[in-house]
């Protein structure tokens, strides 16, 4: 589905397209050694399992945020690898999660928005609070103009009602913005709500198989900059 329109405005997922989760699997490996990359998938899938959970049961009534989903997630895992999560464990690995660095293109790209003048956000699953820590501790405060959390809404991506935070702080319809995530599900609804999509793919992964493709694909965040060319 490519667009002809030139981008207004760019909006970024979080976790891992902006901030780089791989220290998870690497202090994961070193707590829990041969398990450190399981526990970190399997970490990522429950934590986007139980986001659907609480968005689709019960109008929402046993909704979490992302900082508690993401913590139930991990000792759900734990105990399903059958690893010991001490409380020390525990509280090491969500505090990493916390203090995450930017992936090291982000804040050339981030900058290189700044100055051609496109106003850039993210939107996201994560809390206020996580989001708020990871966006200072990623140093790219003062690069983005918008930081969006669903907590608001109490429902998660992909809720189009989460994505829909999006055109209304940027005050621009969806097909005028860019929607930049490393999720391939997270980058196919955004294509389906209708904003321009750029999938970052930097693992090589294939795209869903539901018949829709993302607006753009590229390997890093620097490709994107050359759609404003
Ligand atoms: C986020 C997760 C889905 O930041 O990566 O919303």
């Amino acid at each position: 589905m490519k667009s002809n329109i030139t981008p207004k405005a760019v909006l970024f997922d979080a976790y891992g397209t902006l901030l780089d989760v791989y220290s998870i699997g690497k202090l994961a490996e070193e707590l829990f050694p041969t398990q450190g990359a399981s526990l970190a998938v399997m970490w990522r899938d429950k934590q986007i399992e139980y986001t659907r959970l609480v968005t689709t049961s019960n109008d929402g009534a046993f909704y979490q945020d992302f900082w508690a989903l993401t913590r139930a997630s991990l000792r759900y895992v734990c105990k399903r690898l059958k690893l010991d999560l001490s409380a020390a464990s525990e509280e090491a690995l969500m505090q990493q999660y916390r203090l995450l660095e930017a992936f090291p293109e982000n804040i050339r790209v981030l900058e290189a928005l700044k100055v051609k003048g496109i106003p850039t956000g993210i939107l996201s699953n994560g809390s206020p609070e996580m989001l708020n820590a990871a966006v200072a501790h990623a140093k790219m405060d003062g690069l983005l103009d918008h930081v969006l959390s669903v907590d608001a809404l109490r429902q998660y991506k992909t809720s189009p009602k989460a994505y829909a935070m999006g055109p209304a702080a940027m005050q621009l319809p969806a097909s005028y913005i860019l929607f930049v995530s490393c999720n391939a599900w997270d980058a196919l609804a955004a294509t389906w709500f209708g904003y321009q999509t750029f999938w970052v793919n930097r693992a090589g992964l294939p795209f869903e198989e539901l018949g829709t493709e993302p607006t753009h694909t590229g390997k890093t965040l620097d490709d994107l900059l050359t759609l404003f060319n």
